[in-house]
């Protein structure tokens, strides 16, 4: 498996949350959702579409039932966006009387004029029955009165300080032993999104495997 998908955030705790506060409103989507959608909101790399994950899987755990297409992007979920919603919601339904959850990714790419309504009405006719969770990179494009269903969570990317224990523990994960201040000095000149964090991870541990040798 590929050094990115290993070290994937599986649960809360891996997730890099800048704002204390907002990691609270994470924390809370994760243990016991709120009945309130929730709209992750914030520019490319902030970690939004990884937490949505992150939600998502805590839902299915708890509910132990099955899933299958819960995660859409809104530019290919297009006008029938009912239609492929509801099959997963039937399917994770099926003998289950939790509510479904449902990512959508990027759904200000739903057009504003001749989807958005439409979805938000969909939103309020199905709420006892779907949890949604959401991304946005412009919050600015999506339509007032679907905004106001959403609890907005404004994410920012964590700066490189937020990161040093996350990437202390994928070091760990790897074998390595680095003291929180080998890996603060580590990040310390790291100028780049959270792709390129963990590619300088990955081949500090493939210079560290070399060294050993
Ligand atoms: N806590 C984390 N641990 C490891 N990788 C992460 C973490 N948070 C984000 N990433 C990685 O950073 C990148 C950007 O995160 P993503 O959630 O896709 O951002 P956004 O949806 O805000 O654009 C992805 O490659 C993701 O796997
Ligand atoms: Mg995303």
């Amino acid at each position: 498996m590929s050094f990115d998908l290993k070290h994937l955030p599986h649960t809360f705790a891996d997730l890099v949350i800048a704002n204390p506060l907002n990691a609270a409103v994470i924390k809370s989507y994760c243990d016991q959702p709120p009945a309130k959608p929730l709209l992750l909101a914030g520019p490319p790399g902030a970690g939004k579409t990884e937490a949505a994950r992150v939600i998502a899987q805590n839902h299915f755990l708890r509910a132990q039932g099955h899933c299958m297409h819960w995660e859409h992007n809104a530019a290919s979920l297009g006008k029938d966006f009912e239609d492929k919603i509801m099959a997963e919601v039937n399917y994770q339904m099926f003998g289950n009387s939790d509510k479904a959850l449902i990512v959508i990714n990027e759904i200000d790419e739903m057009d504003l004029r001749s989807v958005q309504p439409k979805f938000r009405e969909f939103m309020d006719t199905k709420r006892h029955l779907i949890r949604f969770v959401a991304t946005t990179n412009h919050k600015n494009r999506m339509m007032g009165a679907m905004l106001s269903r959403f609890r907005v969570l404004a994410i920012d990317p964590p700066s490189n300080t937020d990161w040093v224990p996350r990437v202390l523990s994928m070091l760990q994960a790897e074998g390595l032993n680095p003291t929180i201040q080998d890996v603060a000095q580590m990040l310390q000149s790291f100028n780049g999104t959270a792709r390129d964090l963990i590619d300088l991870v990955e081949e500090t541990v493939i210079a560290s495997k070399v060294a050993t040798l």
